[in-house]
């Protein structure tokens, strides 16, 4: 058997590419959508998930990664084979439309093979993921930013796209047992290993039909993806929670809470003379204004923070003077999860002014914060709070 196409026959180098490619789209079609589907009930904390499952789930991502850049690799090196191979003359001349309608799927899946797996590879990219590609060429693509609103959209180009691909493919395996069932023509044997030419017919000639078709249904489906990226990002973006003006004896001048956040809070404070109560302290955070950097998309999701259930954080404690400083002890609710936080503080009071500093060190597990994230790799459980502050009395 030739390696070559002939106008009635398809080489075996034609028939080895068709048939391994098609071999690792049906595997890698499944591993997606099952690795996707463990992937939401691992983000969702009304599933329970165990270390197993996020393990499992990682296990079929890097599967479906791999094999998927293996894919568009072996697209490019059939493409370049394609473009100087004699291309048979399909068998059903005489029905014009059909065999334009058989063309233009063919250049759709072409474009597939590479579009699909190129996006995939850009949503990997931009994101800081946990499920590596099994390969030693690093992880991130240049001109790629880490950036997760670039993720999104690439996660819903890549989503469209395959739609786009599934159905062709549809039409195509469809319409392959077609021919092998309605039309009894030799359109399947001849592209079967072990088969040699099919009957002689004469070449046809669509016109640039097929490709215009093609390219248009790529613009529609890209359109609509980058629509619907920009669409999610920014209909269900967190808007920043108004935080409601405080009455407070104590009005806060600056003071951080190590990272950078909007945030309010009403102290009572009277100074005793011994250890003791001391007063109060309610402190408000709207974690919308919460930012971290390129990760703060992704601190916002129900993984993290959740910010479209809980859309702010507050620590309500009394405070009460020590022999050897201060503490402010009460609960701290994070994700609407509250745990009992001692906070040990210093302060100095210089006339209306008071500067405090203080530490405490919670564990995010303890609030739901990354749950997918159980082990230290990429998030560490420890969130140290550092709490620097100067507030005026209210006259
Ligand atoms: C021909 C190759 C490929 C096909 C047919 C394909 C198909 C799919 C499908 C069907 C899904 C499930 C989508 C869902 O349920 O929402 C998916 C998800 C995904 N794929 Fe691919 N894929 C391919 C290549 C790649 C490559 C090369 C990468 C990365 C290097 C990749 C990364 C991803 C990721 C990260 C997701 C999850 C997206 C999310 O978080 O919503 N894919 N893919
Ligand atoms: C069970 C699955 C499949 C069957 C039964 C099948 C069948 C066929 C047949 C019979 C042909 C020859 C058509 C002709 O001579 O006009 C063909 C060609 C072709 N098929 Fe498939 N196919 C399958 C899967 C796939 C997949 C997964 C892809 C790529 C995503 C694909 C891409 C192509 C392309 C691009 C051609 C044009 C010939 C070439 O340049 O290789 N096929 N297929």
């Amino acid at each position: 058997m030739s390696l070559s196409n002939t106008h009635f026959s398809y080489g075996t180098v034609t028939k080895s590419f068709h048939w391994i490619t098609a071999l690792l789209i049906l595997s890698i079609i499944p591993l997606g959508l099952v690795a996707n589907h463990l992937a939401q009930d691992i983000k969702n904390v009304n599933v329970p998930t165990t270390d197993a499952d996020i393990a499992f789930a990682a296990t079929l991502f890097s599967m479906h990664k791999t094999l998927g850049l293996t894919v568009f690799f072996i697209a490019l090196a059939r493409i370049l084979w394609t473009i100087r191979e004699t291309q048979p003359h399909p068998l059903n001349a005489k029905n014009r439309l059909e065999a334009t309608a058989a063309e233009t799927v063919h250049w759709l899946l072409y474009g597939s093979l590479v579009a699909v797996p190129l996006t995939g590879w850009i949503h990997h990219a931009a994101t800081t993921g946990f499920a590596p590609i099994w390969w030693p060429f690093g992880q991130n693509l240049p001109f790629v930013p880490k950036d997760e609103s670039v993720a999104e959209i690439f996660t819903k180009i890549h989503w469209i796209l395959f739609l786009v691909m599934g159905a062709t493919l549809l039409a195509h395996i469809g319409g392959a047992m077609k021919h092998f069932v309605i039309d009894r023509d030799f359109t399947l044997q001849r592209m079967l290993p072990g088969f040699g030419s099919g009957p002689e017919t004469d070449a046809t000639t669509h016109g640039p039909a097929p490709i215009i078709v093609a390219v248009a249904v790529w613009a529609a489906a890209l359109g609509g993806g980058i629509y619907l990226g920009d669409f999610d990002t920014h209909a269900s973006g967190p808007s920043a929670e108004k935080l409601a003006e405080v009455q407070s004896d104590w009005q806060v001048q600056d003071g951080t809470l190590t990272i950078d956040v909007n945030w309010t809070a009403a102290i009572t404070f009277d100074e005793p003379e011994r250890p003791g109560p001391a007063g109060v302290v309610n402190v408000t955070v709207s974690i919308p204004s919460l930012t971290l950097g390129t990760v703060t998309d992704q601190a916002m999701t129900p993984d993290f923070f959740d910010v479209d259930q809980f859309p702010t954080a507050t620590f309500d404690a009394d405070i009460l003077k020590t022999d050897t400083g201060y503490t402010a002890t009460g609960p701290l609710t994070i994700k609407g999860k509250s745990v009992p936080i001692t906070l040990p503080f210093e302060l100095d009071i210089n006339g209306n002014a008071a500067h405090m500093t203080g530490t405490v060190e919670v564990n995010r597990l303890d609030f739901n914060v990354g749950q997918s994230m159980r082990d230290e790799a990429s998030v560490a459980f420890a969130i140290v709070i550092n709490i620097v502050l100067t507030a005026t009395r209210s006259e």
